[in-house]
């Protein structure tokens, strides 16, 4: 089984839908109003328990009514919770989803996910070092990514690191990395001005930007590779790049070749979409492989 540890944010997603997306001093009467688990740290750590690994979650949720929520949340979908832990006097981080005219837009209140903090990580580094891989992403502070990419290079673990939400991330962390997986968006900031072309030649077989339904691309040593993504009647795209991080995961640590992991992890992410929520529609192993 592979061992996979995730280091991130737990979120309460609240999402209104709405046919139009109001601009500044305007409002909109909107259609529905639901509360579902998300959070990219927890969503990767669901994806991949529900892909058959054995997850680990190192995060923070507060000492509230979602907090008790989103830790049974993880039990459910198998995920050990030892590491997370409630903040006394602190609230859950939430997102604040509009989604609208097909596409959504969303405020994140980090809130618990600041007492991710590197010492926290410490006190679970036996875990980090049992990882076949540890994930990553960044509504966590920074300088607990940046830690965590000294420990997993101390210790000879591989570290993915999913820059999102966009923000500039410290060299030392992109060197660090095994596997770096931005959205296009996400490598314009990463990356500033370079051509994305320059870009994936400089990392080789770890950088992978991935572009939506069209699939993701990288280079391979020889030339630039796209692997396709799966076309599907998507309902909502949010988790959609989770998914795709935590399906890669395990299938990089179960020793999957990196075209079919990556075929994989389309293929999952393809799935997710065609359900409401982060996690609704997030597959089981045997959806995946079903419909490869
Ligand atoms: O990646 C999707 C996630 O980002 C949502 O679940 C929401 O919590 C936001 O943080
Ligand atoms: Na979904």
């Amino acid at each position: 089984m592979a061992k996979i540890t995730v280091v991130g944010s737990t979120a309460m997603d609240l999402v209104v839908t709405t046919s139009k997306r109001p601009g500044a001093g305007e409002t909109v009467l909107g259609e529905s109003f639901k509360t579902v688990p998300g959070g990219k740290g927890a969503n990767q750590a669901v994806a991949a328990a529900r892909l058959g690994a054995e997850v680990s979650m190192i995060g923070c949720v507060g000492d509230d009514h979602f907090g008790q929520l989103l830790l049974s949340n993880y039990k459910s979908n198998g995920v050990i919770t030892d590491n997370v832990e409630p903040v006394t006097g602190m609230e859950t981080g939430t997102a604040h989803i509009v989604l609208a005219e097909g596409d959504n837009s969303i405020v994140v209140v980090k809130a618990a996910n600041d007492r991710v903090t590197p010492a926290y990580v410490d006190r679970a580094v036996d875990v980090i070092k049992a990882s076949d891989i540890v994930l990553i992403q960044q509504e966590i502070p920074e300088e607990t990514v940046i830690h965590v990419s000294e420990l997993c290079a101390k210790y000879n673990v591989p570290l993915m690191l999913n820059p999102a939400p966009a923000r500039p991330v410290p060299q030392v962390v992109v060197e660090k990395a095994a596997y770096i997986t931005p959205n296009e968006h996400e490598a314009a900031i990463l990356f500033g001005d370079e051509q994305l072309g320059e870009v994936l030649r400089r990392y080789p077989n770890k950088l992978f930007v991935t572009e939506g339904k069209n699939g993701v691309r990288y280079f391979d040593g020889t030339q630039e590779v796209l692997v396709p993504g799966y076309k599907v009647e998507a309902v909502d795209t949010t988790g959609a790049g989770d998914t795709f991080n935590g399906a890669f995961a395990v299938a990089l640590a179960e020793g999957m070749s990196l075209q079919n992991s990556l075929k994989f992890a389309n293929r999952a992410a393809s799935l997710s979409v065609m359900k409401f929520g982060a996690q609704g529609g997030m597959p089981t192993r045997s959806e995946v492989e079903g419909s490869l």
